[in-house]
């Protein structure tokens, strides 16, 4: 059981504790944290031009209808990602963003598949992001780790491919993952390279009822083996379901302004993390893509707090399960997990 601390912390402390608190971010896609002004620094170094005609031109293009109408534009903004460098300069841009919301351990999600479509190699991807996690580790005391997402509109073969040319890294790598368009890609199509993956010592995740049914995540469950389950909120239509991932302590990996800028709600306070939670789901809360999204970790915490009412007990609750459902080595967990029971326990 979580020790929910017993001092009364009060509402108009809470979004200066939501801030402080220790946490850690295990949905996070790297391409999805390059901020406009970066892109642009990107294509300028690479001599690229961009479709849009400066910064702000680009951020008013950020409005979705869905989650495919961000991936276009998601991945249009990719291109501007050529060489080490450039995938080291945007993970040190996350990861001092993220030490400063008080991020102790991030888990970064990378789409290897985008950038090899591009013509740039796994090796220049995962070197970049690598190296950045390493001086993360030295410099901020944040430590990082990396997974790899299949893209779930691509083949199996593709797959298998990806996993093939990120063999020479697998040190690099604590997981795999599945994203892109999940509607009409039930995630049982990638089981064997999920297996195989899993053989290779990998730790399994996947994108599953962002805005694909129940059914997809039973089969990221069942068919896949995933240990965690990222979005997940579609869960609440099937009660099955609830009590499984309740019972089996499946962390569901929630991104709300995420869910709010792709319309999977169409207002905070319809979203559904309250009900996550008393449900005894091991929920987290999560940034999924903040340049486009409105807000990096703290700015999902403050606004979803803001618009449901929750409290400070929530807001432990959520800070440990980001502990529990994160792939650190169980010494490193329960050490963060202190730190965490230590500032609620000091903080005013
Ligand atoms: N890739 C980047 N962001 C994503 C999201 N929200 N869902 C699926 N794939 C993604
Ligand atoms: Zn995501």
């Amino acid at each position: 059981m979580t020790p929910i601390p017993n001092r009364l912390i009060g509402a108009d402390r809470l979004p200066h504790l939501l801030r402080q608190m220790p946490k850690a971010e295990l949905h996070i896609h790297i391409e999805g944290s390059l901020e406009p002004e970066l892109m642009f620094a990107l294509a300028q170094r690479n001599g690229l031009n961009l479709t849009y005609a400066d910064v702000s031109t680009l951020r008013q293009a950020y409005v979705f209808n869905d989650l495919q109408d961000f991936l276009n534009i998601y991945h249009a903004g990719t291109k501007v990602l050529r060489t080490e460098q450039d995938f080291y300069d945007m993970t040190w841009a996350y990861l001092r963003r993220a030490a400063s919301d008080h991020v102790l351990h991030a888990e970064i999600f990378v789409d290897t598949q985008t950038h090899t479509g591009h013509g740039v190699t796994t090796d220049v991807v995962i070197n970049g992001l690598h190296r950045a996690c390493l001086d993360a580790q030295a410099q901020l005391g944040l430590s990082a780790s990396l997974i790899l997402c299949f893209l779930r509109n691509l083949s199996e073969t593709e797959a298998f491919e990806a996993l093939e040319q990120a063999s020479p890294h697998l040190s690099k790598l604590v997981g795999i993952g599945l994203a892109s368009s999940e509607l009409g890609h039930p995630p049982e199509k990638f089981a064997r390279v999920f297996a195989k993956a899993r053989g290779l010592g990998l730790r399994l995740v996947a994108h599953a009822g962002e805005e694909g049914p129940p059914a997809y995540i039973w089969s990221a469950l069942d068919a896949l083996k995933v240990e965690r389950i990222d979005h997940g909120v579609q869960a609440v239509q099937d009660p099955a379901l609830m009590a499984r991932l309740s019972r089996e302590r499946i962390p569901l990996t929630v991104c709300p302004l995420s869910n709010l800028k792709l319309r999977v709600f169409q207002d905070l306070n319809h979203h559904n993390l309250g009900q996550l939670l008393d449900a005894g789901i091991v929920a987290t809360i999560n940034s999924d893509d903040p340049a486009y999204f409105g807000g990096y970790i703290n700015e999902n915490f403050t606004q979803t707090f803001a618009a449901l009412g929750l409290t400070a007990s929530h807001a432990y609750q959520l800070a440990f399960n980001s502990f529990e459902a994160s792939f650190l080595e169980a010494r490193a967990k329960q050490a963060m997990q202190d730190k965490l029971l230590e500032f609620f326990e000091t903080s005013e």
